[in-house]
């Protein structure tokens, strides 16, 4: 049974007919720092365990021989290792940018992993998707704006007349590589909360089969619990975190890689330029003073393995370098990290590290329920006072009313009744008048008729 299933008091993340108790994606991350042991306790826990597929086949003896081989090898037996220990929900993340993009993808399927989360590029042109289908794989692009998300949404469409399943939204305090250009990372703009919100409007557009939105994850900084709560507020379904869990005792990296981020400083972490062409967020280090004087090498490529790659001109393979910082090696290599690194101050298994974001979620949600009881509160004697002086200006303008006009009132009926007694006293003057009149007249009537 999974552990979530115990109550957490997070909302479950739904994607089409999958329910995710524990709404945290672990975010893939390559090369062998996710691995079957980090993505099966995420998932024993209730939440989306991710195997990165990109360059996984360094962990094998003939990467540089049979590099693709070796890497849908690798990728295969990681996925049922997991399987082996876990029945929860499995992910792979696969650059796209990766040169066997397209063969690692066919592993997913051959192996019926539950969703394929793409990044590093635009999940568009050539996504075998009836075939994702029919095995039952849930697609989820990984982008940096809404604009990203619209083109995406629209290809598919247009396309494949399906859609994505769900997004990840990928700001710009992640690790790894990055979606912005080196000079776009600090604007306003860009932050999570800020593309987010846009990117939920942007797939309102859109809706899954069963009519229900499209699930939008938000990625990169996120560190607590209190900020998994800030980011579900703003309209995010889920959140994915992955310097959180480079910090666990399952984290497949070695114990040196884990390390480093506990010992990290603020001023360690650095944007680095990679040889993909794309910025990345890593930790400081011994490396990057043995690049800049030339001697970090090797620089032997086995096979360019991300097709944008330039490792002559960067005068290193970047995936050499992060198989070496995997393995604890941190002057041969360097370690991806988000920009909350620093923050990691102790190796903590992923139950804990999941109970301690469960508990601080469940402060932030007991917070914001006392300050909404306090505003009511506040409402409600706002309210009555309202009233209060509703009443007493309702009050007030009647007796200025009365006391402006009832003299007016008074006066205007006094006139009336004056002129009602002169008309009575003349009525009664004709009156008089026609009685004496009508008796002459008998008079003379009786006179004529005598004569
Ligand atoms: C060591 C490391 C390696 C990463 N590798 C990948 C990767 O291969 N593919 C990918 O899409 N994202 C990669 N990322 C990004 C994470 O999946 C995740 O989205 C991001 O780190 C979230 O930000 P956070 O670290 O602040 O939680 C990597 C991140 C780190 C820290």
């Amino acid at each position: 049974m999974l552990q979530a299933k115990l109550k957490t008091g997070f909302p479950p993340l739904r994607i089409g007919d999958l329910e995710i108790p524990v709404p945290v994606i672990q975010g893939g991350m390559a090369v062998g720092i996710s691995l079957s042991g980090l993505a099966s306790a995420v998932a024993r826990e209730g939440g989306v365990g991710v195997i990165a597929a990109t360059a996984i086949g360094m962990l094998e003896a003939d990467y540089f021989e049979n590099g693709r081989e070796a890497n849908a090898r690798a990728l295969s037996r990681e996925i049922r290792k997991f399987r082996a220990a876990t029945t929860g929900i499995l992910g792979v993340n696969i650059m796209m940018a990766a040169d066997d993009f397209d063969n690692l993808l066919q592993t997913c399927i051959q192996e019926r992993v539950d969703m394929v989360f793409l990044g590093a590029g635009l999940p568009i042109r050539g996504i075998p998707v009836k075939e994702l289908r029919q095995a039952g794989i849930k697609v989820v692009p990984i982008v940096s704006s809404p604009r990203a998300a619209r083109l995406i949404f629209s290809y598919w469409q247009k396309t494949y007349a399906d859609i994505p399943d769900a997004v990840v939204v990928e700001g710009p305090l992640a690790g790894g590589h990055l979606g912005f250009a080196a000079t776009e990372l600090d604007s306003k703009e860009n932050r999570l909360e800020n593309i987010v919100p846009a990117v939920v409007r942007e797939l309102a557009a859109f809706r899954r089969k069963e009519g229900s939105a499209i699930p939008v994850i938000a990625a990169g900084g996120i560190f607590s619990g209190a900020d998994i709560h800030r980011f579900l507020r703003m309209g995010a379904a889920g959140v994915q975190m992955g310097t959180r869990f480079v910090g666990t005792r399952e984290c497949d990296a070695h114990e040196g890689f884990k390390q480093a981020f506990v010992t990290a400083t603020r001023n360690d972490i650095r944007i680095i330029a990679s040889p993909v062409g794309l910025p990345g967020r890593a930790l400081a280090g011994e490396f990057f003073d043995r690049l800049k004087r030339k001697v970090a090498g090797p620089t032997r490529c086995a096979w360019k393995c991300l097709r944008s790659c330039q490792a002559e001109k960067a005068h290193y393979c970047i995936s050499l370098a992060l198989n070496a910082a995997r393995k604890g090696d941190l002057q041969r290599g360097f370690a991806f990290a988000g920009a909350n690194a620093w923050r990691v101050d102790r190796i903590v298994p992923v139950h804990n590290l999941i109970h301690s974001l469960a508990a601080e979620y469940g402060l932030a949600v007991e917070d914001l329920v006392g300050r909404l009881r306090g505003e009511y509160e506040k409402a409600q004697v706002r309210i009555a006072a309202l009233r209060r002086e509703y009443a007493r200006v309702r009050d007030a303008a009647l007796a200025e009313m009365k006391r402006k006009y009832g003299r007016l009132v008074a006066e205007k009926s006094e006139c009336l009744r004056e002129e009602l007694s002169a008309l009575q006293k003349r009525l009664s003057t004709i009156r008089t008048e026609y009685l004496a009149h009508a008796s002459r007249l008998r008079a003379m009537v009786t006179h004529l008729s005598m004569q």
